[in-house]
């Protein structure tokens, strides 16, 4: 399997599972528990129908988006993620080109490998920073703080993974940063000499967003003893207000699922939800985004921009969602996968496979401007 033959999502994630070893593969694409969540984050699209209409003169289509305060050339985003040059070793500086390129946002995590400033220094499209709530509350702030001076154009609080997911993949393979590999584990990671090579000839791995704050050099403390022992499990809507104000800036919560909670994001200011499971790796058996999406639509769509995530392969799945009332969907592992058998060569391919598809389904949808989708597009 080569790039060049990879025309869909099931191609780059077999083009990566050639090229990672085994332990890092499953890092990516596993889920939490029983993985059911994350089945049917993809499947969900498929109970609801499209309905096109014709003749409408379609010659030209316009993909652009308005989404929290920021214009995007395409409908989709690059949803932040964590230890990108684990996957290749260029990874967020291919993510963040790939999405300038295309002129859409990219999310950059606390768990990040590359610096919040030094992807804004080089990339002038919107960047998203993916919030990790800590305990220590002077580090949040000083972080906020950081990303202001920075010129973070998105603030996205997660609040979907306020300790680590049950990942049985990588307790199988003794995943975990700094490794910690079982045999298996190893002997996958043999048969890999070329990342092995690629990663030992480039810049040291590290967590520029956090290093400074947590000692998580020298194996001080791991990614796992970090999400489970370093974020705050007690955070709640009075902290979540807090960051708001302090903010003082484009907002979302990443990880509402429910109307109530919706609700209570529009009362503390916030200008954005994204809907999310967190691609299946947190809570297993969690409804879909796209299943919750109408119903928070019709409660709070007047007055927040509504974003999902999760299960995204094709152009019509982004269609599905914003017909359905969606601002914009973030993408994960599509571009994560393409990443890893590529780098920004990769992620270019893979943003662009999906919008030629979003392209091409606008054309036969009858649909010149993404604002005009909605829910009589669609059957159910
Ligand atoms: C994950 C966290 C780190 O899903 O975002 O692995």
């Amino acid at each position: 399997m080569r790039l060049k033959h990879c025309y869909n999502f099931e191609d780059y994630r077999s083009l990566a599972r050639q090229r990672l070893p085994a332990p890092i593969f499953h890092y990516i694409d596993g889920g939490a528990d029983d993985e059911v969540t994350r089945r049917k984050n993809a499947e969900s699209f498929n109970d609801v129908d499209l309905v096109p209409d014709v003749l409408r003169g379609v010659g030209d289509v316009d993909m652009s988006v308005q989404v929290m305060g920021q214009k995007l050339a395409t409908p989709f985003y690059c949803s932040p993620t964590a230890l990108q040059r684990l996957f290749h070793p260029d990874g967020e500086y291919a993510v963040g080109a790939a999405a300038n390129a295309m002129g859409t946002m990219f999310g950059v995590s606390s768990l990040g490998t590359v610096s919040i400033e030094e992807l804004r220094r080089r990339y002038k499209t919107p960047q998203a920073y993916q919030f990790y709530f800590h305990k220590d509350r002077g580090v949040n702030r000083a972080m906020m703080e950081r990303a202001k001076a920075a010129g973070v154009d998105v603030m996205m609080l997660t609040v979907d993974t306020i300790t680590g997911g049950n990942r049985e993949r990588d307790l199988r393979t003794g995943f975990s940063i700094p490794l910690r590999l079982t045999l298996g584990g190893m002997m996958s990671f043999a048969l890999k000499p070329r990342w092995i090579l690629d990663y030992l000839r480039h810049e040291k791995f590290r967590f520029p967003q956090l290093e400074d704050h947590i000692d998580m050099s020298g194996g001080a403390i791991s990614v796992g003893k970090y999400l489970t022992e370093t974020l705050d499990p007690a955070m709640s809507w009075d902290d979540a207000a807090e960051m708001v104000a302090q903010w003082d800036g484009q907002f979302c919560l990443k990880g509402v699922m429910s109307v109530a909670d919706a609700k209570r994001a529009v009362d503390i200011g916030c200008n954005g939800i994204i809907l999310s499971n967190h691609g299946g790796r947190q809570l297993d058996g969690s409804r879909t985004a796209f299943d919750q999406l109408g119903e928070v639509v019709d409660a709070v769509g007047g007055n927040i921009d509504i974003m999902m995530d999760g299960g995204i392969k094709r152009g019509t799945h982004v269609l599905k969602a914003l017909a359905m009332g969606a601002k914009a969907v973030g993408i994960g592992r599509y571009y994560l996968f393409a990443l890893a058998a590529a780098g920004q060569e990769g992620v270019e391919h893979a943003l662009n496979t999906l919008k030629s598809e979003v392209e091409r389904d606008m054309k036969l949808m009858g649909c010149t401007s993404l604002s005009r989708l909605s829910k009589a597009n669609l059957a159910f």
